[in-house]
């Protein structure tokens, strides 16, 4: 039987994200990932950010907190009213696992992909109904971040667009509605910045700090094009240019020098506490 709970497959930084913006609405979530400790991290990691949206006001007090389920078993998802898949920046694995949701989902349950970039069209192939099919780029941490960039996909259906967006407002979202295009607009624009950011960095012409510090003072970035990219995730990021520069053939979106290297280094950001600047802690 349909429950009124939502399913989340991945639990990395936007899954935990996405899950603690539901429960703090009153809506359950099921949790999906490839491994127990990934989860159990997640599971820590969302409480604290529980504890942070309740602390910055950004759920609403009249409704109690739902409930998490995690699970490593992608059938559990089989009663979920929503399912919202913000697994790894893969196009070939997307595919996958969005065939794998939509031959377990019944019909009319809307599904949404949380890609940064790749085309709804392209994912709709991998699945049975692209009508149900939609992107909803929510912004990291989604529990904070009030709006959200929403993509009709060619083939998505009026039925599929009026559920997401009823389910959204009652995320408390605020939404804009765009065309379908690879990096759709808010990864088209942040993601070829936050490279030059870095392009910048590596040619010497100035620090980190220093580039922050410009796009905050002089030009009303809330925390500087570097510093989001920690938010973000490098290796994320580095998938993400790498998928526009093929999607679009431009090849000034391919990922910088610098870029490459703190992933090769293991500096991620935030996620592994150190990218850009260093964080101490170890969020994954
Ligand atoms: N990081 C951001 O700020 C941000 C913002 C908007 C959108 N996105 C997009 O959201 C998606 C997730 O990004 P992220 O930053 O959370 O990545 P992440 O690397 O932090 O997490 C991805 C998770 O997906 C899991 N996964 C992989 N295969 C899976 C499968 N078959 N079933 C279930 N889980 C699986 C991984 O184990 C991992 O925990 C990507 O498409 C990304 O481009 C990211």
């Amino acid at each position: 039987m349909q429950s009124d709970a939502i399913a989340i497959f991945g639990a990395g930084v936007m899954g935990r994200s996405i899950t603690a913006l539901a429960l703090g609405h009153g809506v359950d979530v099921v949790l999906i990932d490839v491994s127990e400790e990934i989860l159990q991290n997640a599971r820590a990691d969302i409480a604290q950010q529980m504890r942070h949206g309740q602390f910055m006001g950004a759920f609403p007090e009249s409704r109690a907190a739902g409930t998490l389920t995690t699970t490593l078993s992608a059938a559990d998802a089989v009663d979920a009213s929503v399912v919202i898949e913000a697994i790894t920046e893969d196009a070939q694995l997307k595919a996958r696992v969005m065939a794998e949701i939509s031959a377990i989902v019944p019909a009319g349950i809307p599904l949404i992909t949380n890609t940064s970039g790749i085309p709804v069209a392209e994912l709709a192939k991998s699945v049975q109904r692209p009508a149900a099919l939609a992107g909803v780029h929510f912004m990291n941490p989604a529990y904070l971040i009030k709006m959200v960039e929403v993509i009709r996909g060619p083939q998505t259906g009026d039925e599929a667009m009026t559920a997401i967006l009823s389910f959204l407002e009652r995320l408390g979202k605020k939404t804009v509605v765009v065309r379908d295009a690879p990096g759709f607009v808010t990864s088209r624009l942040l993601h070829p910045m936050i490279n030059e950011a870095a392009r910048v960095v590596g040619e010497g012409t100035a620090s980190v700090e220093s580039v922050d510090q410009l796009m905050q003072g002089c030009l009303g970035h809330p925390t500087g094009p570097l510093r989001t990219a920690d938010l973000i995730g490098i290796d994320n990021l580095v998938d993400a240019l790498r998928l526009l520069a093929e999607r679009t053939g431009n090849s000034t979106f391919e990922p910088c020098e610098l870029l490459l290297e703190k992933v090769r280094q293991g500096h991620h950001g935030r996620k592994t506490g150190r990218g850009f600047y260093d964080y101490g802690e170890v969020l994954s």
